[in-house]
């Protein structure tokens, strides 16, 4: 079987070495891939919004399969193009992806079904977001409601500080803004809840926290993700009825009605308030670098899972999973999420220990004259699957000392609330 995988990230580079590991696989195409699928599929560097130019290519080629890492072409529809052309895909179709391309879809969908969400009003202008603020408690949650790449969020502790969210947004910082969301301040522990949907039905596909912010003990800018464990230290089986029965259920109703349903992985980030789940926010995708840490722990061979969603037969495969803790630390470039210097030679990175539970992912790499150059903020994952977090972390650290790279940074206290000492 031939398989296109789209993306460019330490998900697809991570999604490419598992595809990698299926007996069907004759060859795998990377849209466009990094330094890391290069040694595992062909990279293509296609343009990714022509999708014309990408079906081609697909049809030339045979392409049996096509995976979608990142969002921004699911939000554009990429999946019903290709499915037009009869190419199989993995991933949600242009309407259910608004689920992560409208924030303000999703809160209508939470409002109808009664899904536990923060409480939220949607303002058209910033005169009304502005006197709805006078009214508000601190701190408050003012989001963009266009895809903007985990920035458009902002936690304002004071009627200033939300004010300069507002300007900022209408002034047109994450593309034009039609609407404003504004959002109670919830206040307890973000889990990731992993599903992956054939349409008709759904199974877990794990779970993951992850750190989001650039400084340790979770302070300082958002970003992509710094890091990461799964599963979640807040799981077990009475949240988990919950999740499915008072979120992820009502939601595929919600599309239901809209007359389309749900194939592919979904990524509910939530809330856990008092055992208690509140939806944050969907992607329709699996999480960078959550992606990385899960699926590792794979034991199923996941071309048999994806093919079984596209023919809607998810009932017929089971998923299985070792029973490992798995712990992902990400090397940066300094200065992310911020301006960060690019073409920069990664020059150890052929010292670094890869085996059975040890993993390095690439993210923003490229290979040139086979050297390894950093071209994004984000720029490798190290992996590792153990009985205790203490050992991932351990071996970890081996690894980036090991790496010894100096234009790079990361965050040593990734997973600090499941790590014994
Ligand atoms: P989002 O892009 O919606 O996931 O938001 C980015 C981050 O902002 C989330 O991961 C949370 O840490 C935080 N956040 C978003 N909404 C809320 C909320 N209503 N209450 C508390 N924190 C939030
Ligand atoms: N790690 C967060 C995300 O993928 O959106």
């Amino acid at each position: 079987m031939k398989v296109g995988i789209i993306g460019s990230g330490g998900r697809e580079h991570a999604l490419c070495h598992s595809i990698k590991k299926s007996d069907k696989i004759d060859k795998i195409f990377c849209f466009p891939g990094n330094a890391g699928t290069e040694n595992l599929a062909e990279n293509i560097n296609l343009d990714l919004k022509n999708f014309e130019n990408l079906k081609n290519f697909i049809v030339e080629k045979n392409i049996d399969l096509i995976v979608v890492g990142p969002e921004q072409p699911l939000v554009e529809g990429i999946v019903d193009y290709l499915e037009k052309f009869n190419i199989k895909v993995f991933g949600p179709n242009k309407i259910a992806s608004q689920l992560e391309g409208s924030k303000i879809f999703t809160k209508q969908i939470c409002e109808k079904f009664n899904i536990p969400t923060a409480k939220f009003g949607i303002f058209p202008n910033r005169d009304e977001a502005k006197s709805y603020l006078n009214k508000s408690k601190y701190p408050i949650v003012i989001k963009a409601d266009n895809l903007a790449a985990g920035k458009g969020v902002y936690i304002a502790k004071s009627y200033s500080e939300a004010e300069d969210a507002i300007d900022e947004i209408f002034n047109g910082k994450f593309g034009k803004a039609e609407k404003v969301l504004i959002e109670e301040f919830l206040a307890g522990e973000e889990m990731s809840y992993f599903t992956i949907h054939d349409g008709k039905i759904f199974k877990n596909f794990e779970t993951a926290q992850d750190h989001k912010r650039v400084l340790e003990g979770d302070k300082g800018k958002n970003t992509g993700g710094m890091g990461c464990y799964s599963p979640s230290r807040l799981i077990n089986d009475e949240l988990e009825k919950k999740i499915i029965n008072k979120i992820i259920k009502p939601t595929l109703k919600g599309l239901a009605e809209l007359g389309t349903e749900y194939k592919g992985f979904l990524y509910a980030g939530l809330m856990i308030v008092d055992d208690e789940p509140y939806l944050i926010e969907y992607n329709v995708r699996m999480g960078d670098p959550e992606c990385q840490t899960i699926l590792p722990k794979l034991k199923t061979d996941i071309i048999d899972i994806f093919i079984s969603c596209c023919n809607r037969k998810l009932n017929e495969t089971k998923i299985d999973w070792h029973n490992k803790n798995s712990l992902c630390f990400v090397i940066c470039s300094k200065g992310y999420p911020d301006e960060y210097q690019k073409n920069i030679e990664i020059e150890n990175i052929n010292k670094i220990i890869q085996n059975k539970d040890e993993y390095m992912f690439h993210a923003g790499t490229i290979q040139k004259n086979n050297k390894i150059y950093a071209v994004g903020g984000r720029v490798l994952n190290f992996v590792t699957l153990s009985e205790e977090f203490k050992d991932a972390q351990i071996k970890i650290f081996k690894n980036i000392e090991l790496l010894n790279w100096d234009s790079g940074f990361f965050r040593k206290d990734i997973g600090y609330k499941v790590i014994k000492e």
